[in-house]
């Protein structure tokens, strides 16, 4: 049983309030990416699950055992906890084998039995059964994060913490790695907590995202609710690019297409859907989400692939903008395009090429809009 409980954890260094009093529960088997600027307490939250530090106040829970409580004085030890670990800075020893890397805590904690076996079966799990005699200068980057791994998941933890594991490796080698370290952890059932500030590594390899901001977590969710729904400005923002608006919609919003024969916006509901034909509809969506723009909450923008240059058949809002530049990606155009209601241009895409100083209407579903609460 691996589910982790944190209750009332917190902790500050000096003036610094590095993680403020966090409440969480962690699901046994779940794969959760903690993502969030430099600084923002990350590693703390993982050095406190792993024991590495002692919060300021709360308890933690790994099943049924409580492994930390501070009120009432008890704290286990990391070694007893049942945690993997990969750290970006948990280096290899260099002056042991590969096979004598993985087999280092076995051999610490006296659990030797089957020793061998147990550490050959690790190196296969991450392909480098090959490399046991081999010293840690003789492997690649990756090969040397793969037998970190192979380390952390020798004995069978039931939870692994990973921080920032892959961020010493070059682009091309991390994205392969994602997928390898999302499979053998599922495959392994491990319930892992693992720490990035790459939010793509971070989406595509969790199944549950927590985004934290100055020791908070701002937002807790699957990767798609948070891309799509982000809660706050700031979240918005860091997740994925994010077209903002700094002017309320409704300034402009005569400009409607639509022929009404796709109603997309019918089946929505929750905004409170108004009769009237199309363009009522999005002008009394859109009043309702705007009317506290101005206020600093309500609609904070759109992403750039919601953004079209013809109006599809959907009910849209277009907006008028002006190309200011247009770069050529291989399988799309990548616009930046300026317009009145935004005060950083706006990135498009599109299948075509638009040359630079055209006007053109962007065309925005409302239920594409990305409102945030503050
Ligand atoms: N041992 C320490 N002593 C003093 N301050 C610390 C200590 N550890 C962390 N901090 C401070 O606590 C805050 C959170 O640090 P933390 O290492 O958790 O951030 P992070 O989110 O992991 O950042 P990064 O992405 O840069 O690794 C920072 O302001 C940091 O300077
Ligand atoms: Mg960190």
């Amino acid at each position: 049983m691996a589910r982790l409980i944190l209750d009332g954890i917190s902790k500050r260094f000096g003036e610094v309030q590095a993680l403020a009093p966090l409440d969480l529960e962690i699901g046994s088997g779940q794969f959760v990416g903690v993502l969030g600027p430099s600084g923002c307490g990350k590693t703390t939250l993982l050095r406190c699950l792993a024991g590495l530090e002692l919060p300021d106040t709360g308890r933690i829970r790994f099943g049924d055992r409580t492994v930390v409580d501070v009120e009432a004085g008890l704290r286990e030890p990391p070694q007893r906890r049942g945690l993997g670990m990969v750290f970006q800075d948990l280096a290899l020893w260099p002056h042991l084998t590969v096979f004598e890397n993985v087999a280092y805590t076995l051999r610490a904690r006296k659990d030797t039995v089957d020793l061998a076996d147990r550490v050959h079966d690790a190196l296969a799990k991450v392909r480098l059964p090959a490399h046991a005699a081999r010293y840690p200068h003789q492997l690649s980057g990756g090969q040397q994060q793969r037998v970190a791994f192979a380390r952390a998941v020798v004995d069978r933890p039931p939870v692994l913490l990973m921080d920032e594991p892959l961020s010493a490796l070059d682009a091309a080698l991390r994205v392969d790695l994602r997928a390898e370290l999302t499979a053998l952890t599922r495959s392994l059932g491990l319930t892992a907590v693992y720490v990035t500030h790459d939010q793509h590594e971070a989406m595509s390899m969790a199944d549950r995202i927590l985004v934290m901001q100055d020791g908070f977590v701002r937002q807790d969710g699957a990767p798609e609710t948070v891309y799509q729904r982000p809660q706050t400005r700031f979240v918005a923002d860091f997740i994925g690019r994010l077209n903002a608006l700094d002017r309320p919609l409704s300034s402009v919003l005569p400009v409607t297409a639509g022929t009404g024969a796709d109603t997309g916006a019918a089946d929505t509901g929750a905004e409170g859907t108004v009769a009237g034909g199309a363009t009522a509809d999005v002008h009394a969506r859109i009043d309702a989400s705007t009317e506290v723009a101005l206020t600093g909450s309500g609609v904070a923008g759109v992403r750039p692939e919601k953004v079209r240059l013809s109006a599809n058949g959907r009910e849209m809002v277009a907006l008028p903008a002006e190309v200011e530049l247009v770069g050529y990606l291989g399988d799309h155009y990548e616009l930046r395009c300026r317009l009145e209601l935004a005060d950083q241009p706006w990135v498009v895409m599109s299948d075509t090429r638009v040359e630079v100083g055209e006007r053109v209407l962007l065309h925005v579903a409302p239920d594409d809009l990305i409102v945030t609460e503050r």
